[in-house]
């Protein structure tokens, strides 16, 4: 028996970058190659900010978006959760540049940080706030400009992440339509494997911190893999049972971009056949906490999803973190 939804999603939206660095593009900054990245990855173009441009922009663009969607205002929200690793400044939080970019005038607004499982963390918060009674009108929100703390000198990692930003509007569920169930999870003893080492307190910025280039990502590659197949496949499962669904069910898996196996190996552990699963990554590379996001919406732009459908999603990102959602349209 499936769970009682508490919380529906009714508006979504995306806030892409229209400058776009394609595979062919890395060949000519680092030693790489179409292939090598195509066959490792799936990746073929992502895109990326323009100078100036904020994360806090793309995310008020999507916010918009989704807003449209769902046929509210700004005005009408009482909450904004912005997910991101790239925000804006060290504080306030990106999220109060978003209520000001949409004059959200009426909503409390903050950031949660979970990198790649960060949407499926913000939709869990705003589905306990909105079945606690504590908020209506909830804009959720996942977006990157990883190309700012990207080290395009390295090519273990440059080729990987992309910008983007991906919105979605959460109100009480009607009709027995929502958020079936979420999982979330992390193992923080992980931290060494996938993190940026600046642009924090603990080595404030010196000439020192830029020689070592710590305000860029680092990544130890195979073990995030590794991991990243284990705990994917594990928030796979845990969802299925969580939410009281069977993986026959699913219509639309919709999991993380951040490199086809892994995707791959998700889907096979629930026994998800392709022509089920939602895949975007050539287009976007991994845009951490916006790829769901930007993912669900695409797929209901291009009438992928339909009402009644069931659609899961599975994260995982650095912490490390993991986290899947189920949702009744
Ligand atoms: N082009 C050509 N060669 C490359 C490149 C590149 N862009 N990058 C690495 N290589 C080389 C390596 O130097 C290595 O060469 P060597 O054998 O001579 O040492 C070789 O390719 C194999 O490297 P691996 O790291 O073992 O390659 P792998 O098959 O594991 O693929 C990849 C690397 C794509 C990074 C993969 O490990 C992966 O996807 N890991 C998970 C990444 C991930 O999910 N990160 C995001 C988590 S989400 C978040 O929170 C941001």
């Amino acid at each position: 028996m499936s769970k009682t939804p508490k919380s529906m999603i009714v508006g979504t939206g995306t806030g892409i970058p229209e400058k776009v660095l394609t595979n062919k593009d890395f060949e000519k900054i680092v030693d790489t190659s179409d292939e090598w990245i195509t066959s490792r990855t799936g990746m073929k173009v992502r895109h990326i900010a323009e100078d100036g441009q904020l994360t806090s922009d793309i995310c008020a663009e999507a916010g918009q978006n989704a807003l449209n969607d769902a046929g509210l205002t700004a005005k009408d929200l009482d909450t904004i959760i912005v997910a991101t690793i790239t925000g804006d400044v060290g504080f306030p939080s990106t999220a109060c540049f978003v209520q000001e970019k949409l004059g959200a005038v009426n909503a409390a607004a903050m950031d949660i940080g979970a990198a790649c499982s960060g949407f499926i963390y913000a939709l869990d918060l705003a589905d306990s706030m909105i079945a606690a009674g504590k908020a209506e009108n909830v804009l959720i929100i996942g977006a990157e400009t990883l190309s700012r703390i990207t080290d395009y000198t390295d090519r273990a990692t440059c080729v990987l992440f992309g910008d983007g930003a991906g919105a979605a509007v959460m109100r009480p569920a009607v009709d027995n339509r929502g958020v079936l169930g979420t999982f979330i999870k992390s193992d923080g003893r992980l931290h060494h494997l996938l993190y940026m080492p600046g642009l924090g307190t603990k080595y404030p910025p010196s000439v020192d911190t830029i020689n070592q280039r710590y305000h860029y990502i680092k990544m130890a590659g195979r073990e995030v893999f590794k991991y990243a197949v284990t705990a994917m496949g594990e928030a796979a499962e845990k969802i299925i049972d969580i939410a009281g669904i069977e993986s026959k069910d699913i219509d639309l898996l919709i999991p993380h971009q951040a490199n086809l196996r892994i995707i791959d190996a998700t889907a096979r552990r629930i026994k998800i056949p392709s022509e089920r699963v939602y895949v975007n990554i050539e287009k976007y590379g991994n845009t951490s906490a916006a790829s769901i996001p930007i993912a669900f919406a695409e797929a209901r732009q291009e009438g992928r999803l339909k009402e009644g459908d069931l659609v899961v999603f599975v994260a995982f990102g650095a912490g490390f973190t993991w986290g899947s959602a189920a949702i009744r349209l």
